[in-house]
This record gives structure tokens, sequence and C-alpha cells, in this order.
């Protein structure tokens, strides 16, 4: 059977006059619900995700960083990775665990190589679960998420580190995140639409796969609204074991982050939670729109995710949108989270 149509209130037209739209037809009660309240979001948006959350706001913390490699002569000009020949490196950022290249590969284009900062066990643990977790969302084909084209020891100035070969490579784009800004809302509505689509259409399909992002990084290359996901480290894995949904973090817990793997439910409230802060105030309508066309979608798709029955969670962040894109965004969510057709 397949999910029907919203039958809820028309839409109003803008030249029509406001009036007290109806209730769309009560929805049958999901199988099974994550049971998430909105008040769970306003409790779990922490002191320092409120602060992260002000400087996202503020275009001035919203570029890329960019600081500096450990060492300017840390690679040579031709080195191999994971049996590709990676050609002319060069320093294009850094985080916690990694130093990030842009280098060319003979027949393939533009790669990024992600190198460990050590090369211990837990470098070793931390490069192979992002790996896994890269060819998971490619295996679910999940759109805008960077690819793992090879893995494998790096020879360095520095002795041996772990590397990743990294496709699409976007060296000058904006990174959005909770801590970095929104990116780069686009000109025209249009435009911004498609941005929001991109951002809501990969958003649902990682939490389909079972991936609950902790510190979702996307980027935004300059003069083009492509847009790639990056970063999987912190990322929390749902597992479905004996009936019931696990979670699986990473070997080592940053503290910011410990009660985001405690349970699936925390996990994917954290998540969604980022995904909104991610997304402009002024394109929240926009956001909703993308959401509610991708859940109508998935939940007419008959092979579904370990994370389907999360994602009624899109419905219950304080979007503010107008009562008919809310109702219309509850009744989508429900039918994707549910094993009932909505009719
Ligand atoms: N595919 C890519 N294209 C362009 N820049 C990238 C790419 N991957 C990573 N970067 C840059 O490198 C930085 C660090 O990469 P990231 O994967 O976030 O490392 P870490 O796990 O240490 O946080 C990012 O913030 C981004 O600026
Ligand atoms: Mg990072």
């Amino acid at each position: 059977m397949e999910p029907g149509v919203f039958r809820g209130p028309r839409r109003r037209l803008v030249s029509q006059p406001a009036q007290q739209t109806e209730r769309p037809p009560p929805l049958p009660e999901p199988a099974a619900s994550t049971s998430l309240g909105r008040s769970e979001f306003l409790q779990f948006l922490g002191a320092s995700t409120t602060l992260a959350f002000f400087a996202a706001q503020q275009p001035r913390f919203a570029r890329a960083r960019t600081g500096a490699p450990s060492d300017p002569e840390l690679l040579p000009n031709s080195l191999s990775c994971g049996g590709l020949t990676l050609k002319n490196p060069k320093y294009i950022g850094g985080g916690v665990q990694a130093e990030v290249y842009s280098a060319s590969v003979p027949g393939t284009g533009l790669v990024a190589l992600k190198l460990s900062r050590t090369n211990d066990d837990y470098a070793q643990g931390t490069f192979a679960r992002e790996k896994q977790i890269m060819k998971l969302l490619q295996d679910n084909k999940v759109p805008n998420v960077v690819r793992c084209l090879g893995s494998g020891q790096v020879s360095t100035r520095d002795g041996p580190r772990c590397g990743l070969v990294l496709s699409p490579c976007t060296p000058f784009a904006r990174n959005i995140s909770v801590k970095t800004g929104c990116g780069l809302p686009q000109a025209t509505e249009a435009q911004e639409a498609y941005r929001m689509e991109q951002l809501m259409g990969t958003a649902v399909r990682v939490l389909e796969s079972g991936v609950a992002g902790v510190d979702v990084q996307v980027l935004q290359p300059q003069g083009a609204p492509d847009l790639t996901w990056i970063d999987f480290t912190e990322a929390a894995l749902l597992k479905s074991e004996k009936g019931k949904l696990a979670v699986e973090g990473p070997a080592i817990i940053c503290p910011e982050y410990e009660k985001r793997y405690r349970s699936a439910k925390d996990a994917v409230i954290g998540y969604a939670t980022e995904v909104f802060l991610t997304v402009p105030p002024s394109s929240r309508n926009a956001a909703v729109e993308a959401l509610t066309e991708e859940l109508q979608t998935l939940a007419k798709e008959r092979k579904r995710g370990v994370g389907k029955t999360f994602q009624d969670v899109w419905a219950k962040l304080p979007w503010r949108c107008s009562s008919f894109a809310q109702q219309r965004l509850e009744y989508y969510a429900s039918a994707a989270s549910g094993d009932w057709a909505a009719v």
C-alpha cells in the first residue's frame, strides 16, 4: 500500500484573506514512534550549543577555518595512498583529528587527502570507522556526501600517517556547521530553496541509513550551489539489536558530545538539532518544504533503512512556519516513520 496525499486545508493564496484553517484528517498511530517531545529539543540545547547557535547567525563567523599545516614540508610532491598516486599536495584545512590537503590524481582529478595527526591505534581505528560510515552512506546512495576513493598509510617527513583519499575536493568552500555558521544564503528565493533541498535531502537520507551525525559539517563551494557533507569522525551509528536500536559512538568520546551517545533517541535529537541550527531563520520555510517533499518520497519507498522509525523527528523542531506547512510536515513525517499507509 502506498501512502496517500495530505488532504489538509488548501494553501492560501497570498491575495486571499486569512481565515481559520481546518485541521487535516486524523492520522492513524504509527506502529513504532520515537515519542520525541518538542520540549526535549529545547532541553537538549545546552549552553555551548546555544552560544554556537548565536555565533552561527553572525556572517563573520561563517568563514571556513584554514589554519596552517603542522609542517609546511610534511608531504613530498608525489606520494601514494591506498594504491593511488597523488601529486602536488596543498594544505587546505585542519580539524582536531586531521589535516587535509588537496592533490591531483592522474585520470581522476582533484581529491582531498585527509591525514591523521598521529599514527597510533586510535588514529587507525578512527579512520577505519569514518571510512566505514562513508561506505555505508555511499551504499545507501545518500547524495552530496564525500566518498572515500582509497585509504592507507602515507609516508610523510614525520613518519607514516593514516590517510583517506576523498572526493569531491572543494578547497575554497564555506564550512556550514553549528560552530562556523550556516553558509551563504543564495541570492534568489529559488536558489535558496534548492540549497535547502540539498541540505534537507541529505539530512533525511543520512538518518535513514542509521547515521546520526555529531559535529555535522557541510561544505558549500563558492559560486556553486552544490553542497558536500564531510567529517563523520564523531557520528553516532544506529544499530538494530534484538529488535531495539542501539547506538555506537567513536572509541574516544569528546566530553562536549557525551550525552549524544547515551541512546539512539539522544543521538537522533542531537543530530536533528544540529541540522536545524544550520538553517538560517529566513530559510526555514524552504527547509520545511524540502523536508516535507523528501519525507513524502521516503514514505513511498518499499526498502527502508535503520533510521526509519526516527523520521518523525523533523516535525518536532521549532520551525515556526505556517500552520499549513507544519501540518503537512507532521503528516509526511508520521508517514515516513510509521508502518502505515497515510490515506
Ligand atoms: N573534501 C574536502 N574538500 C575541501 N576541504 C575539505 C574536505 N574535507 C575536509 N576539508 C577541510 O579540512 C577541514 C578538516 O577536515 P575534517 O574532516 O573536518 O577533519 P577533522 O576530523 O579533524 O575535524 C575541514 O573543516 C575542511 O575545511
Ligand atoms: Mg571536522
